[in-house]
């Protein structure tokens, strides 16, 4: 295959160079990209050069590019594409997300269908900071210690956008509002603590702080203990690898097996991103022992 696969994280995350996205992959390029990215759980396509057309046309050969709810914030002409931003239109109103979820979760985890996976595109990016920060699901159930393993096995829990509103907005950054019409098109839903990957037959943690707020058939009180201590095992160091943005880089995660969050910059400096998100099915049940 003509590019290069560098690994980046001690265990997961990858560089992909020596490919050019603006153009149509041949289906033996393409089945090797898309290997390599859920292979890594990150991949980060640097020295891209894509119109927006071109982004969408690369996600949607992995699948359905969903339509964000925040509607406000998708780009006039290309409604596949959500910004994440810190301008603001000449009135005053931000232009895309400027907080840019900057609490762990798995992208819309609390829809029943998830996002499968997603593109990111670096337009501007501030010189420090704004980094985006991953945890591998995969590796933090493996080593789950037996107690939490037992309780997450089979196990199901609840997501919702709004639920842990507060919490994510005190992260820093705040969040937008949403509007009567965007909250009546959220449900709240159940997803199988541990998630089984359909492409790769890997099993991961599903479960995410910006989104996860209950489990199934446990008190709440034991609910809430369980899911931090979850929370804790999955973003210890081990875990974690962080992007530090370089211009023009396309960056793409599979939603499946990581979780992520962005990490805060100077907001004197614009950071201005392009968003592909790419559908997924039902979360499944991974085999569990
Ligand atoms: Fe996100």
């Amino acid at each position: 295959m003509a590019f290069e696969v560098n690994r980046l994280g001690d265990r997961f995350a990858a560089e992909i160079v020596g490919i050019d996205l603006s153009r149509p992959l041949s289906d033996e390029e393409f089945a090797a990209v898309r290997e390599a990215w859920f292979d890594a759980g990150v991949a980060v396509f640097r020295d891209q050069h894509l119109t927006p057309a071109e982004q969408v046309a690369f996600s949607r050969r992995f699948g359905k590019p969903i339509v964000h709810v925040m509607s406000q914030f998708l780009l006039p002409g290309h409604p596949e594409i959500l910004l994440l931003s810190n301008k603001r239109h000449p009135d005053g109103t931000p232009v895309g997300f400027e907080d840019a979820g900057r609490y762990w979760h798995s992208d819309i985890s609390y829809d029943e269908r998830p996002a499968m996976g997603s593109h990111l595109y670096a337009v501007d990016i501030p010189p420090a900071g704004g980094d985006t920060v991953f945890a591998d699901m995969r590796h933090a159930l493996a080593t789950l210690p037996d107690d939490l393993r037992r309780r997450v096995d089979g196990r199901w829990a609840r997501h919702s956008y709004t639920r842990n509103w507060r919490r994510n907005e005190t992260v820093e950054g705040g969040r937008p509002a949403v509007s009567a019409e965007q909250r009546d098109r959220l449900r709240e839903v159940s997803h199988p603590m541990v998630r089984g990957n359909e492409d790769t037959g890997e099993e991961a943690l599903f479960v995410n702080p910006g989104f996860t707020f209950a489990v199934e058939d446990m008190d709440e009180a034991e609910g809430e203990a369980l899911l931090a201590a979850l929370f804790e095992h999955s973003t210890r160091e081990a875990f974690v690898y962080t992007h530090r943005w370089r211009p023009r880089d396309l960056l793409c995660w599979d939603n499946r097996t990581v979780m992520h969050r962005a990490t805060s910059y100077d907001p004197a400096h614009t950071r201005h991103m392009h968003r592909t998100t790419i559908a997924g099915g039902r979360p499944v049940q991974a085999a569990y022992r």
